[in-house]
């Protein structure tokens, strides 16, 4: 896992160049703000990638960011050198703090892959949560939205950098093997990188019934971020 971002870590960011992540942060701004009882203002980004929403979200927050990465991390302390970074894996992390509320967005929490570890993961997000502090979660797909041989394709088109990426998904039992190829034209040379993403099928109830289960209050907001639903959890 540690190996597959970091040999694209540089290029995640052109990949995502049109992700609109300053409304993604104002959208998650607001469900904080209308379901967090807590009075604090410390927010816990895990798995958070280059930094991109901690950008936009350290105006409103007091913010640690959270990844396995190494390579994602430092891009990500470069983009915000005022923030403190945490390495460490969603379902084992230690943290002395709590936190008002904690994000895990854009299909991080699919790549725990089993429920043994989707657990794990809720167990450790509820341990740093204050009462009253408010847990969000984006899956990339559920069990029930994922499809089949879903064929995808993103370009990037810079004077100095070019790439086709072209993906296959594919259902094994539990588990979405994300095939992707990358073709990247740079500094006078083509390269060609495989990977495959192995991501966990989690069913919305069996989400749902884990954020109950750890005692926090859970709701599903439909259409999240314009992608699949969020994963709300309160904790009372
Ligand atoms: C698709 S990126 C999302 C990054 C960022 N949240 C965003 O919205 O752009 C997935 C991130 O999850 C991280 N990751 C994967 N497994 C992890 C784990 N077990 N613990 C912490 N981070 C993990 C990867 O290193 C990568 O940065």
């Amino acid at each position: 896992m540690e190996e597959l971002y970091s040999t694209l870590a540089r290029y995640y960011d052109l990949m995502y160049a049109n992700k609109n992540y300053k409304e993604e942060a104002e959208i998650l701004h607001s469900i904080i703000q209308k379901r967090k009882r807590s009075d604090g203002n410390m927010l816990l980004d895990v798995a958070c990638g280059t930094g991109r929403h901690i950008e936009f979200l350290k105006v409103h927050y007091d913010i640690v960011g959270l990844d396995l990465n190494e390579d994602m991390l430092r891009i990500a302390w470069e983009r915000n050198r005022d923030v403190e970074f945490v390495q460490g894996d969603m379902t084992s992390f230690k943290i002395d703090r709590q936190f008002d509320a904690i994000i895990c967005l854009f299909g991080s929490i699919n790549y725990v892959r089993t429920m043994k570890r989707l657990d794990a993961a809720i167990a450790k997000f509820t341990e740093h949560l204050k009462n009253g502090g408010a847990l969000i979660i984006e899956p990339i797909f559920t069990a029930e939205s994922f499809r089949d041989e879903h064929l995808s394709i993103t370009c990037v088109d810079n004077t100095n950098c070019k790439i086709a990426r072209v993906g296959v998904s594919r259902r094994k039992g539990n588990i979405a093997l994300l095939e992707m190829h990358y073709l990247i034209a740079v500094q006078g040379e083509i390269r060609h990188i495989k990977e495959i993403h192995e991501m966990g099928l989690f069913t919305r109830r069996s989400i749902v019934d884990t954020l109950s289960r750890y005692g926090l209050t859970p709701e599903i907001i439909k259409g999240g971020l314009g992608r699949e639903n969020l994963f709300v959890g309160v904790k009372t």
